[in-house]
């Protein structure tokens, strides 16, 4: 009887190399599980993954590069602050152009839940500090007055974001 449980342990060996293997295009949540904002985090997960890419979420939806960019690629949140009045007038209009966007596909309580979530974490790898206007934990990352609404939404293309790359931000 020691044959066996070598057998299971070289099977289970297996399994684990396997198991990490499928793991390399999936990306994990970085919110701890017994977080407030892990539930938004999940919602993300399932809602915007596909076109936001976002580390605390784990989601690399936005275009890596700008020759793979497609239409639906959205501004990706590891380089792009939000604050939460804003997130929720994307969720709720379907991004600032109303273009590409689907609007209203996180609603009620999950909204505000995921507006929040969004505009803690993002912007963790930009470059230089939180914007003013982009509210800070003081103030519950609530916009201030003048940057709640977007004043011309071309100005949120994330191919016309000001640095000449992609506006999903560099090296990535
Ligand atoms: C089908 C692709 C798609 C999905 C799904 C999607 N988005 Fe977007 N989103 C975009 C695109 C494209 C833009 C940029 C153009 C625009 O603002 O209309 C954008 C813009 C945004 C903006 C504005 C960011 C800025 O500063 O310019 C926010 C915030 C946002 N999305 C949040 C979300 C959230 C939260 C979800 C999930 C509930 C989500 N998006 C789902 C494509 C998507």
């Amino acid at each position: 009887m020691t044959r066996l449980p070598k057998s299971i342990t070289i099977i289970a060996a297996a399994l684990a190399v396997s198991v990490s293997v499928a793991a390399c295009g999936e990306q994990k949540i970085q919110v701890a599980a017994d977080s407030p904002e892990r539930h938004a985090a999940e919602v993300f997960k399932e809602r915007c993954a596909g076109c936001h890419t976002f580390n605390a979420a784990g989601t690399r939806g936005s275009a890596a590069n700008i020759r793979t960019r497609e239409r639906t690629d959205g501004p990706n949140f590891n380089v792009r602050f939000a604050c939460v009045e804003r997130v929720l007038y994307a969720i709720q209009n379907g991004g600032f152009s109303g273009a590409i966007m689907p609007g209203n596909i996180v609603v009620g309580r999950d909204a505000v839940a995921v507006a929040e979530f969004v505009s803690k974490y993002a912007g963790s790898e930009a470059p230089g500090g939180r914007p003013a206007g982009m509210g800070d934990e003081a103030n519950g990352y609530q916009c201030t007055a003048d940057t709640a609404e977007p004043s011309d939404p071309s100005e949120n293309q994330p191919d016309q974001a000001g640095s000449g790359d992609s506006g999903t931000g560099p090296g990535e």
